[in-house]
């Protein structure tokens, strides 16, 4: 009943029929060539059909986005992680990025002024020593009570090994550190890496650098108020007229700094989180006063004063928070020791100048007050209750 001459090639079955009777060869070709036209025909318009078919869902799927969303929200774990890797401050002060990568890092700045989430700013407490902190005791009964208001970060020799137990507020705050000498760019490098360490906590938001000789004159919340409702950040930054102001300015600095623009402060300076950013992202002035104020310029007691009465004369308030004694003469300012400390002592540093305040005069003019030498250390526990209001 199969026909050689008219090819019945719809069913594959028909095959089956024709074991012993092989067809002859052009009609098996042509065969083979319908079969592969169909099963590439229908699998051509799979493919179109696939394509329009997923095309109208992604549509439909991003109208109906919301629904979807709300129908997964409910049960399905977060899709990724939330603010929290993006504000949460580091976990200890040590770190192993190279000074560029940390200035680069802690240059970031959110553009968003509102911060979407509670934040408490607080006072970075930055100290720059050799290594020890003979002082320890009076700041650690200083801070005490002031949890989750204040960081600290100390800058030694990179050789130093601190060896403060787990309960001491200076346990595991000693950022990474290279050599820096008085007077050298060194010692401003310093200075900046100790910064560029603090803003990487984003609730940081007053600077205050200090040395192993210093010491708190007030409580912790004085210090935190002072800092918080003042329009200006304490920076000495004043023109000096004469050998050591500007006679230590070179001409070479034009045309970014101007004799007229040249001031001198003392290193121990304030500033808040806009200046800060300022000062570790400074490439401008930093290459003229490392190149042109070499001793006999002391670089630490001009280059920070100059640059930001440049960029932010209006933020600066000129003087120091730090007490100091220079009454004595010399290059260097008095240091004081055991026998040094009285009450009436304590009162001069309190209240002895009196300075602008919020455009306001006011003897309130020091939070702090330097040099003291280590003996200077049990007098001053003793009187702190009393005299200090601490302790
Ligand atoms: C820390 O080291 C110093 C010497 O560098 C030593 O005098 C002091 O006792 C040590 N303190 C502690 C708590 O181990
Ligand atoms: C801090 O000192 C101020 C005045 O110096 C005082 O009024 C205030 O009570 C003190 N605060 C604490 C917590 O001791
Ligand atoms: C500090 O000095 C600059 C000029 O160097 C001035 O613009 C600014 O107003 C001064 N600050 C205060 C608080 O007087
Ligand atoms: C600051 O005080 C002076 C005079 O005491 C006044 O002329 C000036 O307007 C005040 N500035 C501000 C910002 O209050």
């Amino acid at each position: 009943m199969m026909s050689t001459t008219i090819p019945r090639v719809s069913s594959l079955d028909d095959a089956k029929d024709l074991p012993h009777r092989p067809r002859p060869l052009p009609f098996r070709l042509l065969r083979t060539l319908f079969i592969f036209l169909v099963l590439g025909l229908s699998l051509s318009l799979l493919g179109i059909y696939a394509t329009r078919h997923f095309a109208v869902q992604t549509t439909l799927s991003g109208a109906g986005s919301t629904l979807l969303r709300s129908c997964f929200r409910a049960d399905d774990p977060p899709p990724g992680p939330g603010l929290d890797p993006w504000i949460r401050p580091p976990l200890g002060a040590s770190h192993s990025m190279t000074d560029d990568e940390l200035l680069w890092r802690a240059s970031f700045v959110p553009q968003v002024e509102e911060y979407p989430f509670r934040r408490i700013p607080k006072v970075a407490f930055m100290f720059l020593t050799r290594g020890p902190l003979p002082l320890a005791p009076i700041w650690e009964s200083f801070f005490k009570g002031a949890e989750g208001r204040y960081s600290i970060y100390v800058h030694a020799l990179p050789s130093y090994m601190a060896n403060f137990s787990s309960g001491s507020v200076f346990y595991k705050r000693y950022i990474p550190s290279q050599v820096s000498e008085w007077g050298r760019m060194s010692m401003c490098d310093a200075e900046r890496r100790l910064l560029a360490n603090a803003l990487l906590d984003l609730s940081n938001e007053w600077f205050i650098l200090l040395s192993e000789s210093c010491i708190p004159v007030r409580n912790f919340s004085f210090v935190y108020e002072y800092f918080a409702r003042s329009r200006h950040s304490f920076i000495g930054a004043i023109d000096d007229v004469g050998p050591y102001g500007r006679g230590r300015y070179d001409l070479r600095m034009m045309p970014e700094v101007s004799i007229d623009q040249w001031r001198k402060g003392s290193q121990w300076f304030e500033v808040n989180r806009k200046l800060a950013v300022s000062i570790i992202k400074d490439t401008t002035f930093y290459k003229k006063f490392e190149k042109f104020c070499r001793p006999a310029c002391y670089v630490d007691e001009h280059y920070f004063p100059t640059m930001l009465t440049i960029e932010s004369p209006h933020l600066l308030a000129n003087r120091s928070v730090t007490w100091v004694d220079w009454s004595r003469g010399g290059a260097h300012p008095a240091t004081f020791g055991r026998s040094d400390i009285t009450v009436a002592f304590l009162i001069r540093v309190l209240e002895g100048r009196t300075c602008e305040y919020n455009n306001h005069t006011t003897t309130a003019c020091f939070l702090f007050a330097r040099k003291f030498a280590p003996s200077a250390l049990e007098p001053l526990l003793k009187l702190a209750p009393d005299v200090l209001g601490f302790g």
